[in-house]
């Protein structure tokens, strides 16, 4: 049931169809906890204390990815758009659209009315924010999708008469299994033509243990950001998952190049989703593996991207060499 709401420079647009609506809501956590080990999948962090508790995160001293990202793009985000040109800039997860204002302020630079299509879950964030930027930036337009990535992907508006920018930032693309990475390529580069450009940024392998610290911080946030994901279930699928007894539990995997978040049982608990009509046993010593996080080589991301017909046109970093944004082009 597409609905859009336009004023003046503002358009925000859902992209949700009755299916996602009707469709079977929380399959896959079914899916996730049928497995051995258990999963669960990662977009179950983000109710709106998760959302908050994120933010924290990335406030963290020991967390370095967002604030090494955001120095990189205030950096470069003019040598971003210089190397582009003008462009309409597509944002996959764009949250309150933060770091984006380094690029959005780069392309404004550039003399040309552009327009911003912002894609997040959240259509609060998405319409909050789009207001202010069309007042810090008179020569935008917004283009608000509101959905997943892969709703938005197939639902933009017509392609303009510049050549496309799609930004995916926060090395969320760490999250994804390779094969789920190869699957989101493949629709990132139907979602672009010849010529268009495809930034992302992306967190480096790097010494263990600034790895762990920035994934066991001291004040406990990630630990609370890790067990929400047990209350969000409770709330939104009737489930009973007892807190106490579940443990924060993040390594480095050195031979994946990934960070694996757990969250470890200590006490048997037969869970009852309720709204789901499904029952799991979760015994005590067993964990659920709650989200991947990789870290990338920017010599073997680059071939993988370049496997999917994305070549890349230049990189940036930080001094040292922690985070990389990847300015891809289309072939
Ligand atoms: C938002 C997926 C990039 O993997 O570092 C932060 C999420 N998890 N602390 C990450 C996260 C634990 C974050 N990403």
């Amino acid at each position: 049931m597409p609905s859009t709401i336009a004023q003046s420079r503002i358009t925000i647009q859902n992209t949700l169809t009755l299916s996602d609506i009707n469709g079977a809501p929380g399959a896959d956590i079914i899916q996730g906890l049928s497995q051995t080990p258990k999963t669960l999948p990662p977009q179950y962090f983000y109710d709106e204390q998760g959302s908050i508790l994120f933010e924290k995160i990335c406030n963290l001293p020991e967390y370095y990815p967002t604030r090494t990202e955001a120095s990189i793009l205030r950096n470069f985000a003019h040598a971003i758009a210089h190397e582009t040109g003008p462009c309409e800039l597509i944002e996959l997860g764009s949250g309150s659209s933060t770091k984006t204002r380094y690029l959005l302020s780069a392309y404004a630079d550039l003399g040309q009315a552009f327009q911003y299509v912002p894609v997040d879950v959240s259509g609060e964030m998405l319409t909050q924010s789009a207001h202010q930027l069309i007042k810090e930036y008179p020569s935008l337009t917004v283009h608000g999708l509101v959905g997943t990535y892969e709703q938005a992907m197939a639902q933009l508006p017509t392609p303009p008469n510049t050549p496309r920018l799609m930004i995916f930032l926060g090395s969320t693309l760490g999250n994804f299994t390779p094969e789920q990475s190869d699957r989101f390529l493949a629709k990132i580069h139907a979602s672009l033509r010849p010529g268009d450009y495809f930034l992302l940024g992306v967190d480096l392998q790097k010494s263990p243990e600034v790895l762990h610290a920035a994934y066991n911080d001291a004040q406990g946030v990630t630990a609370a950001f890790n067990l929400n994901m047990l209350t969000h279930l409770n709330c939104r699928f009737g489930s009973n998952f007892i807190l106490e007894n579940f443990k924060h539990r993040a390594v480095y995997n050195q031979d994946f190049g990934q960070i694996e978040m757990y969250l470890d049982c200590h006490t048997d608990q037969n869970v009852n989703f309720k709204t789901l009509n499904y029952q799991v046993n979760v015994c005590s010593g067993e964990s659920i593996q709650t989200e991947i996080s990789r870290k990338f080589k920017v010599d073997a991301l680059t071939k993988n991207l370049a496997q999917h017909n994305l070549t890349l046109h230049q990189v940036w970093t930080d001094p040292q060499d922690w985070f990389a944004l990847l300015l891809l082009q289309c072939v």
